[in-house]
């Protein structure tokens, strides 16, 4: 018989990197509560279509696409952000703003496999529609700054840049947005030499050239100063102007709510073409990929047919972020302080005629919201026992219809290594001291 594998770039995960990955998805779900962002969920299947608009040739190339049994174009979703503008368009047009939506889920992307990077993953996604206001991009920057305190990191970066800046340049050079995406795309890759050879006009490009020179020295520089040299750079250009005057104040206003920004990077630019204002990634410095990155994107609900909507938004790479914590090696000092909190309880039936009783019990305990095992494997007394100390478990409640009366158990503490009678609730009382 051929073993099975799992499909390239997916992974099971198995109990503890199960346990991992929840953790991070309920430090997300806690984030999207205390601030207010209510959850949408929609489907993994979407049309070919609707990222066909707007996503980049990055994303496009690297859809799970196919054709279903009606003949029609369907993709895994490869992010979250478009089907949240057609789910707005089509159904939340009305709803009052801003509209605060939070998702979370798996994402597809044909990606080529590596540490922290598959082509099945989670992404905890939120969308901030409405407002056009510096403090709705803080706002995601803040959310997103909050959810990794959370996680436990200790270190990461937040890189920003404008997209508005470099549109700006070059809408009043009339290059088209057909180029100027191309253009963004090769800047996305770092390609800035390609990028150049794009632009046709000497002047747009003398201006380019200055930014890239600005980005080759921004290490170590206060961002502030960055994004003032920036103005200076663009100071011809009324758009670009306007844009680096935008990020000066996102800038302010994140720095002054305690949120460290890193690097601030003139020609930064994202793989998605929808953005049209701040964009950021976040980094640790024991990864070289993003945990999370985002934007504004004031065109995406026009596009899809909706009224103007002005919109921001971030996704967290939820496995990425997960490894970054293990990384960190918080993961195995926080687990121990949590463990200790947690006691591992099991419950015997002492023999076959105590198998009710003793499941009834393991209830009572977890309704009393005591972490419970039961043996289900039918050991015998002893042999149960003995795979209970080796597998740490702390307490062990053993149920004995024969021997004991109703309400009665034993309870040996594994890791002191003492028995005693109690009741149930005597045994609950005790553990929640
Ligand atoms: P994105 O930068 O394409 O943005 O993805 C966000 C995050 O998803 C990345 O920073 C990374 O952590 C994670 N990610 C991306 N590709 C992979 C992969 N192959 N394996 C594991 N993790 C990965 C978006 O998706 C936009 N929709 C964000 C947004 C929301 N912009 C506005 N609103």
């Amino acid at each position: 018989m051929p073993t099975f594998q799992t499909v390239r770039g997916t992974r099971d995960l198995l109990p503890n990197d199960a346990r991992r990955l929840r953790r991070t998805i309920n430090k997300a779900a806690e984030t999207a509560e205390i601030y207010g962002y209510k959850e949408v969920i929609t489907p993994i299947l979407e049309c070919y279509d609707l990222f066909d608009a707007k996503s980049g040739e990055e994303i496009r190339a690297r859809m799970f696409l196919f054709e279903d049994l009606g003949g029609r174009q369907i993709v895994l979703r490869p992010e979250f952000t478009a089907s949240i503008a057609r789910l707005v368009t089509a159904s939340l047009s009305k709803a009052p703003k801003p509209l605060r939506i939070f998702s979370v889920g798996t994402v597809y992307r044909y990606d080529e496999p590596q540490q922290g990077r598959y082509r099945e993953f989670w992404q905890s996604n939120f969308e901030l529609m409405g407002s056009n206001k510096p403090e709705a991009d803080a706002e995601i920057i803040l959310l997103t700054n909050r959810l990794l305190k959370k996680i436990g990191l200790r270190e990461y970066t937040f890189k920003l840049g404008h997209v508005g800046i470099l549109r700006g340049i070059m809408s009043q050079n009339n290059i088209s947005e057909q180029t100027q995406n191309l253009i963004l795309q090769k800047m996305d890759k770092k390609e800035y030499n390609l990028a150049l050879r794009l632009i046709t006009e000497l002047k747009c490009r003398s201006v380019f050239r200055r930014l890239f020179r600005l980005s080759d020295s921004i290490s170590g520089k206060n961002p502030v100063d960055i994004v003032k040299r920036i103005k200076r750079v663009v100071r011809n250009y009324d758009k670009a102007s306007i844009a680096a005057q935008n990020l000066l104040d996102i800038l302010n206003l994140v720095t002054k709510s305690g949120c460290k920004i890193g690097i601030v990077d003139p020609v930064f630019a994202r793989g998605l073409e929808y953005y049209t204002g701040m964009i950021f990634e976040v980094y640790i410095p024991e990864l070289e990929i993003a945990l999370g990155g985002g934007g504004r994107y004031d065109k995406l609900i026009e596009v899809f047919g909706g009224e103007p909507t002005p919109a921001v938004g971030v996704a967290h790479g939820l496995d990425r972020i997960t490894l970054a914590r293990q990384k960190q090696a918080l993961n195995s000092q926080l687990t121990l302080v949590r463990r200790k909190h947690k006691k591992r309880t099991l419950v015997i039936p002492a023999n076959q005629e105590s198998v009710a009783r003793a499941l009834k019990i393991s209830e009572l305990l977890r309704k009393a919201r005591i972490r419970t095992e039961f043996e289900a494997m039918g050991r015998k007394l002893d042999k149960a026992l003995k795979k209970a100390s080796r597998r740490n478990v702390d307490f062990v409640v053993i149920v004995d219809k024969l021997k004991l009366p109703v309400g009665k158990v034993v309870l040996q503490n594994l890791q002191q290594g003492s028995t005693e009678i109690l009741t149930i609730r005597g045994f609950v009382k005790k553990l929640k001291i």
